[in-house]
């Protein structure tokens, strides 16, 4: 991006329509913040010219983007999206700023190629401010744009909001509205800004006052027309919310399949923005797959299956019904179905997991066999081990959590308890139905339960 440009997302509004308590900005899309969206598209363009203003619970935004808490800047009374404007001003012109691009913060599929054709028909247009508008079937909430004339080729003179809008005064409601994207050269619309008012209906100062502004300062307005362009839709109620991941999980979907991924169900296939696939993987809807997940080739994930930040190593197999977090799958293990990996689970190659089996904070080594009903959490198991349907790492004293140590070619019965810190050895049997509180040497067979007894209970007729 040219010299002397910067650019400055609005993201102080609370959200009303979206009845939460956290910042509308932070609701998620396939499992990322409307803000992270906004952020990955200007930092390559800016670099660290990108300012935030934030307010209502700003302290939840700096702990959701720690690294960018340098540029905030506090609107701490929320007076509209002029105000915001004039909170931040100082810190843009002390930047050295020539020209700054405004975007609305709840706009956040807007893509860096959008940006650019915008920035580039301003620079082409001379113009003092410039804005992206749309073309809709309806005007809606957003703000109109109104030409003079009434005509769709006619100058821009100015925006108004929905609340204010008044055909008796205004003419017939346009189609054309605003998308809240805006370039400004700073020199121009600085004696500009102290002049915005909240006499409107929201009682608030409006950003998009300054269209008129500009005009009757006889500098020229650039309205960018994007046809209709879904990307550049505002989100402000849970609708609009959906529909939006809606439109970015269709693309991501229809990406991957033309980057030679085999997706089964597309329609009901969500993957994030981090997620990475590799060419030949194979995906089953209806499958959520988000964070930084990664799939090795030849990887099949069936039906039903939830991944967050996991990797999935190559010929792996997660059958229906699996629920993976923060879990490393090897090369050709199996899981499921009906398994869960939670965080700190490793399964080496060959690995296999199967139906209501549980693993936290363990390393499962190669050919580990763990087929049913059973929980393994910090625990170390090593090669080629069986580990019986049942068994249980009782891993917690009711204050700290201790290790399980299993070593390699072992066999540990059905229905085992293994009360932690304890080590088996390796090779080591362990009968079914123990209770095992002392370590197992290895190559040994140990039994910790109590003798079957068969006593006498009704005579034989
Ligand atoms: C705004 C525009 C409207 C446009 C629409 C596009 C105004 C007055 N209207 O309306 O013309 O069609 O966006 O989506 O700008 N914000 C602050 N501080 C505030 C108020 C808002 O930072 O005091 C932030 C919000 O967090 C949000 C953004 O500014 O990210 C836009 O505010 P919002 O209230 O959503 O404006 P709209 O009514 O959608
Ligand atoms: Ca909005």
């Amino acid at each position: 991006m040219a010299e002397g440009y910067g650019a400055l997302v609005l993201a102080a509004g609370k959200g009303t329509r979206m009845h939460s308590e956290k910042p509308k900005v932070l609701h998620e899309i396939l499992g990322e913040p409307m803000l992270w969206y906004l952020f990955r598209t200007l930092r390559p363009l800016f670099g660290d010219r990108v300012w935030t203003v934030v307010g209502h619970k700003a302290e939840m935004l700096e702990q959701a983007f720690p690294e960018q808490t340098g540029t905030f800047v506090l609107q701490a009374e929320q007076l509209g999206t002029g105000h915001a404007l004039q909170q931040a001003w100082q810190a843009l012109d002390t930047a050295g700023l020539s020209h700054v691009l405004v975007v609305n913060g709840d706009t956040p599929l807007v893509s860096a190629d959008a940006l650019e054709h915008f920035m580039e028909r301003t620079r082409e247009e001379g113009a003092a401010l410039s804005f992206i508008s749309l073309t809709l079937e309806g005007p809606g909430a957003f703000g109109r744009v109104l030409r003079r004339g009434g005509q769709p080729e006619g100058r821009v003179e100015a925006i108004i909001e929905a609340k204010d809008y008044d055909p008796a005064k205004h003419g017939p409601e346009p189609r054309e509205i605003n998308a809240g994207i805006y370039c400004l050269d700073m020199k121009a619309v600085e004696p500009l800004l102290g002049k915005l008012t909240n006499g409107n209906k929201s009682g608030e100062y409006y950003i998009t006052d300054l269209i008129d502004l500009v005009v009757s300062a006889g500098l020229t307005v650039a309205a960018v027309n994007c046809g209709s362009d879904p990307a550049l839709l505002g989100v402000n109620s849970p609708a609009e919310l959906v529909r939006a991941e809606e439109y970015l999980r269709a693309e991501i979907v229809t990406d991957w399949l033309a980057r030679h991924v085999i997706i089964r169900q597309a329609e009901s296939v969500r993957i994030g923005p981090r997620v990475s696939l590799t060419p030949g993987a194979e995906i089953t809807g209806p499958c959520e797959l988000y964070g930084a997940t990664d799939v090795q080739a030849g990887a099949r994930l069936l039906s039903h299956t939830w991944v967050l930040s996991s990797s999935i190593g190559r010929d792996a197999l997660i059958k229906p019904f699996s629920h993976l977090e923060k879990a490393q799958v090897g090369p050709e293990c199996q899981v499921g179905p009906y398994a869960r990996l939670r965080p700190g689970a490793v399964l080496e190659t060959d690995a296999r997991v199967g139906n209501f089996v549980e693993v936290k904070n363990s390393v499962l080594g190669p050919g580990v066999k763990a087929g049913h009903l059973s929980y393994l959490g910090d625990a170390e198991v090593g090669a080629q081990t069986n580990i019986g349907a049942g068994t249980i790492t009782c891993n917690y004293d009711g204050k700290n959590k201790h290790k399980t140590r299993i070593g390699k070619e072992a066999f540990i019965g059905s229905n085992t308890a293994l009360v932690a810190p304890v080590d088996v050895g390796d090779k080591a049997l362990v009968g079914a139905g123990s209770v095992i509180t002392q370590d197992v040497p290895e190559s040994s067979l140990s039994i910790a339960r109590s003798r079957q007894k068969n006593l006498v209970h009704r005579v034989k007729s």
